[in-house]
């Protein structure tokens, strides 16, 4: 069911219902496992106050009435059962905490899958508009905290419920009146709770955004670290973080002061029950109305109901944490994702044209147009855009990748004489290519998950990147560093256009490949260029009118 929806990206909000209910088989299991735990644990408090009994009223106690006469006999047999039931009690811990851990872990994986598909399926638009490094937060450390809640916290409430009705009942059959008394602070420990979460759940929120905008800052820090240096603004970017740094603090001071106040508040409530309890118990023991037995097991049971009421306090703080990152994670996919609906084309293709711009018309402001087109290129032809910069070239190649919807017009793409939606069909070098972290095979093979070493081999040949690659201790194995940075910019504009030709497209789009290349080497890039590419289009952006001789059509945008 939840694959059903991270396919298709329905039901945005996840709710913790909606995310345990995904698993009920597995979440049905650790609940039944966290019931049997928490009954047991229960027991020994039972069996002290039956072992009181037995000592004190020997062959009178609740054991001898139901027929075991001898004291010390019941003595053993309590202390069998008490074997049993911390035995019960351990073999249950182990198995709802595999239980809720497994569950937490396999929803965290779906999570992040969910949310991986839904960011990289984004709108080109919405996705410029979001920082990386407060996404990379969402996807990270809002996961992660629900995966914290569910790995602990279900079992904390089942645990408090399932207690506080087995002591109430418990309770009930002893003296309703100590009962009632024990259970005086709960209505007063849900108003304090009410008004905490109502306090503290827009601070959890803020605190959960201001952590997003020091991840942030950081990554400015360090993604811009060579302009930083050249420019000596290490400084300035220090004192950038540390004002974010320092609005978190505030920030989080402000909420631990909320929550600290909140246990001290709750513990003078829930004194009421324990001195309630205490008293006329105390009075019914003293009037010979209930067994000194009696007495000291309501006591101590009191103290199992209650103290638990005060760790709601951390976790009614994880379930506000939680909540906070679910509302996140919510405005997450609640952002548009881009459908690229694939248009069937009014006309046949085969041997026809495989790249159709139709009266197509972009302005990232509709009102504001870049150029109005049309373009019909056929398999084997090259054209080159030209145009003065910011006239909109990249631009039009990010609308034939389907990266941004035409305003007026349309762009046909025709792979294996059908039309292919998006970017399927298309290879891409863009103006400034990304490099993952990985080595250069893995790099060229970004194109081609199949290609084999041959033929990488052969492309970089092509592109005179062989020798070069060769040379290197670690050959096409070598690492690349982050973003390519242990490339020189010639090499890394060249390993872009091997990985593209190594894509299996007909239409090949080029953003200024040679920009970072010298004469010689971007005479053998057009070279590699009609040799591999006789059977697609290819449109190349290029401002250096030298080259214009390479390409069949030079089509001017800025016309
Ligand atoms: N994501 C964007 N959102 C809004 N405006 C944009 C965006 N990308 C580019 N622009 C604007 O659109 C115009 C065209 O940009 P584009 O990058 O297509 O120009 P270009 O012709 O490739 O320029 P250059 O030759 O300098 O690379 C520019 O004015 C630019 O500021
Ligand atoms: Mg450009």
């Amino acid at each position: 069911m939840i694959q059903a929806a991270i396919m298709h990206g329905v039901s945005h909000q996840p709710t913790l219902w909606r995310l345990v209910l995904s698993q009920p088989r597995a979440f049905a299991g650790a609940t039944a496992w966290s019931v049997t735990n928490t009954f047991f644990d229960f027991l020994p408090e039972v069996m002290v106050g039956l072992a009181v009994d037995s000592a004190v009223q020997g062959q009178k106690s609740l054991l001898g009435s139901m027929g075991i006469v001898d004291p010390w006999h019941q003595i053993l047999l309590i202390t069998a059962a008490a074997f049993l039931a911390w035995g019960v009690e351990s073999w249950s811990q182990y198995r709802y905490m595999i239980a809720w851990r497994s569950l937490a872990q396999n929803l965290q994986h779906q999570l992040r899958q969910r949310l991986a598909r839904h960011v990289l399926g984004m709108r080109m638009d919405v996705f410029e508009r979001r920082s990386t490094a407060d996404l990379t937060t969402v996807m990270n450390d809002d996961v992660n905290q629900i995966e914290r809640f569910i790995s602990d916290g279900i079992h904390s409430i089942l645990s408090l419920i399932v207690g506080f009705c087995l002591v109430f009942a418990f309770f009930a059959t002893m003296s309703p009146v100590a009962a009632m008394l024990a259970v005086l602070p709960a209505p007063l420990v849900v108003i304090i709770s009410r008004l905490y979460r109502r306090r503290i759940d827009s601070r959890f929120l803020s605190l959960r955004r201001y952590s997003g905008a020091i991840s942030d800052a950081i990554s400015n820090g360090l993604r811009g670290f060579m302009t930083i240096r050249a420019f000596g603004q290490a400084d300035w970017e220090v004192e950038r973080i540390s004002r974010q740094s320092a609005t978190y603090r505030q920030a989080a001071i402000a909420a631990a002061r909320l929550s600290a106040g909140y246990v001290p508040v709750l513990r003078m409530a829930i004194v009421f029950g324990f001195a309630g309890v205490l008293l006329y118990g105390g009075h019914l023991a003293v009037s010979g109305e209930i067994a000194v037995a009696a007495y000291g097991t309501l006591v101590f049971l009191t103290q199992r109901l209650l103290w638990p009421m005060a760790s709601m306090a951390l976790l009614v703080e994880g379930y506000q944490k939680m909540q906070a990152s679910l509302v996140r994670i919510g405005e997450l996919l609640a952002l548009d994702i881009h459908c690229p609906i694939s248009k069937m084309p009014d006309r046949n293709h085969e041997g026809g044209p495989v790249l159709i711009i139709d009266d197509l018309t972009f302005g990232y402001e509709k009102s504001n147009p870049l150029w109005t087109l049309n373009l019909n290129v056929s398999a084997g032809e090259r054209v080159a855009v030209v145009g003065r910069s910011g006239s909109g070239k990249s631009t039009l190649l990010k609308i034939i990748l389907g990266f941004y919807e035409p305003t007026v017009g349309q762009v046909i793409v025709s792979h294996h004489g059908k039309p292919a939606a998006g970017a399927s069909g298309i290879s891409y070098v863009g103006q400034h290519p990304y490099m993952f972290s990985g080595s250069i095979a893995d790099n060229l093979r970004y194109g081609n998950l199949t290609a084999t070493d041959e033929e990488l081999v052969a492309v970089c040949k092509a592109l005179g990147l062989h020798d070069f690659i060769s040379a290197l201790p670690d050959g096409y194995r070598s690492a690349l560093g982050e973003d390519g940075c242990l490339l020189s910019g010639g090499q890394r504009q060249r390993l872009a256009i091997g990985r593209a030709l190594l894509r299996q497209s007909s239409v090949l789009l080029m953003d200024e490949p040679t920009s970072a290349l010298d004469r010689d080497s971007a005479q053998r890039v057009f070279e590699a260029l009609r040799r591999h590419c006789q059977d697609r289009a290819v449109i190349v952006v290029t401002h250096r009118a030298d080259e214009h001789c390479e390409f069949d059509r030079v089509v001017d945008v800025s016309a």
